[in-house]
């Protein structure tokens, strides 16, 4: 049985269980649009230890007062070589003021406006990090319509398409923050 004083002592150990719970759940298509490299125990375990590790910041959106977890915000800090080349391809010079950031909704949170709604939350962490722009991470499909939309009303501008390792089509998108407000 759990002891508190073990929570206290590794509140990771809570946080994996949740995690695990929105991981296992997302549908075949939300697994598709928005790729982990599991969506089991092991999985949640390592996206929790990486935050505050390297450059991996993770926030969690949770129901109340079910206390499930329904949503997955993820920033890397770092940028990857790759990025930084196709960018600049498109007359864009990436800089450590830039951060790499992608959603994740629990299927039955999707298209209701939910992630618009977090989105000001999502800029103010990355101002409060001292980050001017928000890159995403790996892209986006390019036949992922409605995260594209979402991204455009909460004012990414496209950047232009790529195809990656895998020969799927992906679109490159950037938001200056300093366009938008916080909270
Ligand atoms: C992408 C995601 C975070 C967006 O959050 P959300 O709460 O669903 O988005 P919102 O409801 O705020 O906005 C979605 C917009 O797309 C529109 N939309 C929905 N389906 C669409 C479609 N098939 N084609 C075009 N637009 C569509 C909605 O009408 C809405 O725009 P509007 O307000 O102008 O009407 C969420 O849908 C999600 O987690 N999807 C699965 C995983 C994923 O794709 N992650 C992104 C990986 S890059």
């Amino acid at each position: 049985m759990l002891a508190l004083t073990e929570v206290a002592d590794d509140p990771l150990i809570l946080t994996s269980r949740l995690t695990l719970g929105f991981l296992g759940d997302l549908s075949g298509d939300s697994r598709r649009l928005s790729t982990f490299d599991g969506y089991d125990l092991a999985t949640a375990s390592e996206l929790c230890d990486a935050i505050a590790r390297y450059d991996k910041l993770r926030l969690v959106l949770e129901e109340v007062p079910s206390g499930r977890i329904v949503g997955l915000f993820e920033f890397s800090f770092d940028l990857h070589t790759e990025d930084i080349a196709r960018y600049r391809e498109a007359g864009i010079r990436l800089a450590a003021t830039d951060c790499r950031f992608g959603p994740t909704l629990a299927d039955d949170y999707q298209g209701r406006g939910v992630g618009t709604q977090v989105f000001p939350l999502v800029t103010d962490v990355a101002r409060r990090f001292g980050r001017k722009r928000i890159i995403l991470w790996g892209g986006v499909l390019a036949d992922n319509p409605r995260a594209i939309r979402y991204y455009q009303k909460n004012g990414f501008q496209a950047v232009g398409p790529f195809t990656g390792a895998d020969g799927v089509r992906s679109l490159d998108m950037i938001l200056d923050l300093d366009s938008t407000r916080g909270p």
